[in-house]
């Protein structure tokens, strides 16, 4: 199956109130991991490129080739959708012409003219070849590629104004953040996500920052309206513990020298592992039959 947007999956998970699951991608072992558990699990996914990580794998046009390559020669059947995280607009016109088919322009961090203003050129774009966009309201807490948001609650009204601009999707800051969360997290403002989904109505909610959020938090998120959870710090972390755990036990001493492919099979097996727990909890799995 050709690359998708994220319009119809998004559609099918909050008719049958799951979520899609966002897994971000750094190279070949990590797209070949989510690739092979979401065809395996029947579940429909996104993978998502971050500025960051679109500039280490040699740019947007290597990884649209390197994706569309592999859901050929892998015989990936199940929806796929190539999205842009947190992008800038510049990188949000750059993944438009390097044929990614699903965008993220945050522009969470500017004036709320500002965001409306750009977000609206970008609907414009999408529109015309049919991609799904994703906007945000209220910044993620965390730091992501440089972009540091303080996890503020966004304000419905402001929600409400990007919604009514035909984006396809909405992040709305709930008090989530990116990476690990801290001890003493309140954790997510469901208060605020009601309110968010009362003023917005039947689009389609992004939680962004899906690790360590508590998987009945994430279940009752769902249940108000989130249909696509992002995780990245998870899998970056799996694939560490396991690459450490094999390098301590000495096995990258064994045979004629560096080979990669030895090297790197236990973290990418760990991400395998850590992407089917999560489509586990999203509720996913089986979605894509
Ligand atoms: P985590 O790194 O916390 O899983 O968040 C990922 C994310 O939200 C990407 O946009």
């Amino acid at each position: 199956m050709p690359l998708v947007n994220a319009k119809e999956m998004l559609t099918k998970a909050m008719e049958g109130k799951y979520a899609v699951g966002q897994f971000n991608i750094n190279n070949l072992e990590w797209t070949k991991s989510i690739l092979l558990t979401a065809q395996e699990l029947k579940a429909p996914v996104i993978l998502g490129v971050s500025e960051g990580a679109g500039k280490y794998m040699c740019g947007y046009k290597t990884v649209v080739g390197m994706v569309k390559g592999m859901i050929e020669e892998l015989n990936i059947t199940v929806p796929v959708a190539l999205h842009l995280d947190h992008g800038s607009f510049e990188g949000a016109k750059a993944c438009i012409r390097a044929g990614f088919s699903s965008i993220m322009f945050d522009g969470s961090h500017y004036p709320i003219e500002e965001n409306i203003a750009m977000t609206k050129a970008l609907v414009n774009a999408c529109d015309v070849l049919d991609l799904s966009l994703e906007a945000e309201v209220g910044a993620i807490g965390g730091e992501e590629d440089g972009v540091i948001g303080s996890g503020e609650c966004a304000d419905p009204n402001e929600c409400k104004q990007i919604a009514d601009l035909g984006v396809t999707m909405l992040a709305a800051g709930i008090g989530n953040i990116h990476g690990k969360y801290p001890e003493n997290w309140p954790g997510l403002s469901f208060e605020t996500l009601e309110a968010v989904k009362a003023t917005v109505g039947e689009i389609p909610l992004v939680l962004h920052g899906g690790t360590g959020i508590p998987a009945d938090q994430i279940k009752k998120a769902i249940s108000l309206g989130v249909a696509k959870i992002n995780v990245n710090t998870e899998c970056q972390l799996a694939f560490q513990e396991a690459t450490r755990a094999y390098i301590e036990a000495g096995k990258d001493k064994e045979g004629k020298g560096f080979d990669p492919r030895k090297l790197l099979a236990p973290g990418a097996q760990a991400i395998r592992d850590m992407v089917k727990q999560k489509m586990e909890i999203f509720g996913c799995i089986g979605k894509a039959e």
